[in-house]
């Protein structure tokens, strides 16, 4: 926030930024998304959905699990949020009681320990680096396990590393949780950026898993405030009931265009952004290294580039206040996302275009020769 704010100040007095501290896609919904939402605002249909959203949209959602991803989970166990933030705070709400301890990854998304701590719960970090592609494994999940833990809160692809939870080593987390009577939540939203490899989901894993999902990201609909968990079938009617009392539902104008997000153009559509972003990751990694910066893990998901400045600079906020000031460029400290190592990190977002990220890397080059 301070990066951005002071990048604004920038821009007022007449600097050109690049800005590559933020975490949201450059592209806005696909047109027939847009399309369908004007049509609902035309025809009224802005009045409440059920809590759980949609009928037709739950449905939609669970056929994309099946021709996507070839698991099959029933539109019962689905429920439409208010993003992935609507999503976890609902799913938090749901498990925590006073006290008990959620293990997140260290650095991760800074949001889940404030979600964690609104229900007086208690975040753990388990400190991830990059001989584990900045995530956790089974042994340090292990270690960090107490009798207060009630789960474990992951996001794959990682914000901010981009990095993906091998799956093998995903499995064998949920069957240690499992066995443990602990929660597994996976937080997927940026579930389908993913480059060189099939997405995949964690909807097939063995105990009580909890998807956390959006259309914030892959789908371009930040601001649209939407997304969606899945439940296991016993948690759906409590879930149900703190949803409608804490949101009554998420927005119906977003939820009816999102019909349109499963449909062959838009897919088609925002398969061609997610190429976009990995010609963009192709060209960005191999510069920011050329410029000096350590890329312990390349990113294989998302749209972040997660880059040591430690060479440099010791104080990865420093550094990133002199790369916006005498630079030009914005990228996000580190310390946003947790304490382990953090100081020496920054966080680049590839949500620019081609001609911005290159006008970016001569200026990162520029600011390194000169640091
Ligand atoms: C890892 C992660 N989870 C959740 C969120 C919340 O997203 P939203 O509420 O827009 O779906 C974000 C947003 O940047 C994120 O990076």
């Amino acid at each position: 926030m301070e990066v951005l704010s002071r990048a604004q100040a920038l821009e007022a007095a007449g600097r050109r930024v690049i800005h590559m501290e933020i975490g949201e896609p450059d592209f806005t919904a696909p047109e027939p998304v847009v399309e369908a939402g004007m049509r609902a605002l035309r025809d009224g249909s802005t009045a409440y959905t059920p809590a759980l959203g949609l009928p037709a949209l739950r449905e939609a959602i669970a056929a994309h699990y099946a021709s996507r991803y070839g698991v099959a989970v029933p539109a019962a166990r689905i429920a439409v949020t208010a993003g992935a933030s609507g999503a976890l705070l609902l799913v938090l709400a749901l498990y925590l009681d006073p006290g008990d301890e959620i293990l997140v990854p260290d650095p991760g998304y800074p949001g889940y320990r404030q979600f964690i701590r609104a229900f007086e719960g208690v975040p753990r970090a388990i400190a991830v680096g990059a001989e584990s592609a900045f995530q956790p494994t089974l042994e340090s999940v292990q270690r960090a396990w107490s009798p207060n833990t009630r789960g474990l809160l992951v996001g794959s692809p990682s914000n901010p590393s981009g990095t993906l939870l091998p799956r093998a080593e995903l499995r064998r987390i949920a069957q240690f949780l499992a066995e443990r009577g602990g929660v597994l939540i996976v937080d997927e939203i940026y579930q389908g950026l993913v480059y060189g490899e099939a997405p995949s989901t964690a909807l097939d894993l063995p105990g009580e898993v909890v998807l956390v999902n959006s259309f914030s990201k892959y789908f371009c609909m930040t601001g649209w405030r939407l997304g969606w968990t899945v439940l296991p079938a016993a948690s759906t009617r409590a879930f149900e009931n703190i949803a409608q009392h804490l949101f009554i539902c998420a927005s119906s104008a977003a939820q009816h265009a999102a019909l349109a997000a499963f449909g062959q153009p838009a897919l088609e559509i925002l398969e061609g952004r997610r190429r976009e972003f990995e010609r963009r990751r192709d060209f960005i990694v191999p510069e920011l290294q050329r410029a000096g910066l350590t890329v312990p893990c390349t990113p294989n998901g998302a749209f972040y580039v997660y880059a040591d400045c430690s060479r440099f600079d010791q104080d990865a906020k420093r550094f990133a206040l002199g790369l916006l000031d005498r630079g030009g460029v914005a990228a996000t400290p580190g310390a946003d996302f947790g304490a382990n190592q953090t100081r020496h990190f920054l966080r680049f977002a590839y949500t620019r275009s081609m001609g911005d990220l290159e006008e970016g890397a001569r200026r990162i080059a520029r600011f390194c020769a000169g640091a």
